[in-house]
């Protein structure tokens, strides 16, 4: 969806400059905020996590907050929400500019839509991806307990949407290519979820480097224990169960939901599989990248002692 104009898609949703963003009145979600954020003033302390929505965005954003407690320790009973906001979700009457160094954001914005001042590489950013098939399928179960968002009514339609870009974030497809092919230009880590799932521990020693925390073993094992999905899901200031009820109806869903590699298997039938295929391979067969997209990959490259999750 290359379009570069503000247009609305349906009640929910609105399209501006390739980017889908959720209609919501009670932050500063429009197209001057938005144009504002080229130039949005970078420390170099900042720190910023970028994801296509749906690839373990608060999952990397409690390992984030968790390895920087230290700095606020005031803050320890907020939510993650609160301690490291969505850069494109600001409350209206606020403002970032005051937030307390380093300060930490979460953003689904693409690569075109950031603060053009991270091209100076100081600040650091942190990139998670997540195989699309699953994105897709948590998707799908996520825009049926926001009531802010158009719930498809069965998987061709989720399909078409995640084929279009109609859902937040817009075009996945975009979205990765776009931080691909711009890494050089930022100071940027590339994780992936299924590397999370793998190995959490040395993805949490991975951040911590990169982030400038030298822990000591005990506090990276306090962190990867606090990180795992059955405590994240009894942590209330991180399993988002916080959000309001007008918004998040939670008869129908959680934001922790599966945790795991391959529950596409379970929902896709063989033919919108097989239709996913080929559009995967017609739109990213130019981009050496590679996913892991079942749980039983991940026991076939242990044994023959491993493989990236990127191509060289
Ligand atoms: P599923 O719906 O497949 O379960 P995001 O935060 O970007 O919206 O991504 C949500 C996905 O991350 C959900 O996937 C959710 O279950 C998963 N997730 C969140 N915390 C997790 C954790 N601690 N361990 C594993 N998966 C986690």
């Amino acid at each position: 969806m290359a379009q570069q104009e503000y247009k609305l898609l349906g009640e929910q949703l609105f399209t501006y400059k390739g980017q889908v963003f959720p209609v919501a009145d009670a932050y500063e979600l429009n197209t001057e905020y938005i144009d504002s954020l080229e130039h949005f003033e970078i420390k170099d302390s900042d720190v910023f996590l970028v994801t296509f929505p749906k690839s373990g965005t608060v999952w990397t954003q409690r390992i984030i907050t968790l390895l920087f407690e230290d700095d606020f320790p005031e803050e320890a009973n907020q939510t993650t929400f609160m301690r490291m906001p969505w850069l494109e979700v600001l409350e209206k009457g606020k403002t970032y500019t005051e937030r307390p160094s380093p300060r930490l954001f979460c953003s689904h914005l693409h690569q075109q839509l950031m603060p053009k001042g991270l091209q100076k590489k100081r600040a650091k950013v942190i990139y998670v991806t997540r195989n699309p098939k699953d994105i897709l399928v948590s998707y799908f179960h996520f825009s049926k307990f926001m009531k802010n968002l158009d719930s498809p009514e069965h998987y061709d339609e989720m399909l078409d949407k995640f084929f279009c870009g109609w859902m937040i974030g817009g075009c996945w497809f975009d979205h990765v290519r776009g931080w691909y092919n711009n890494q050089d230009k930022y100071n940027i880590l590339f994780l992936s979820y299924e590397e999370m799932i793998k190995d959490l521990r040395s993805v949490v020693e991975r951040l911590a480097e990169f982030v400038g925390k030298s822990l000591s073993d005990a506090a990276i094992d306090s962190i990867v224990e606090k990180v795992t999905f059955n405590n994240m899901k009894k942590d209330d200031k991180a399993n988002y169960d916080f959000l309001h009820e007008i918004v998040n109806d939670k008869k129908k869903g959680k934001f922790l939901r599966k945790g795991t590699i391959g529950d596409w298997k379970n929902s896709l039938t063989v033919a919108q599989s097989d239709r996913f295929d080929q559009v995967y391979q017609e739109r990213m067969k130019d981009l050496p990248l590679t996913f892991v997209w079942d749980i039983t990959e991940l026991l076939i490259q242990t044994h023959s002692g491993g493989s990236s999750l990127y191509g060289s």
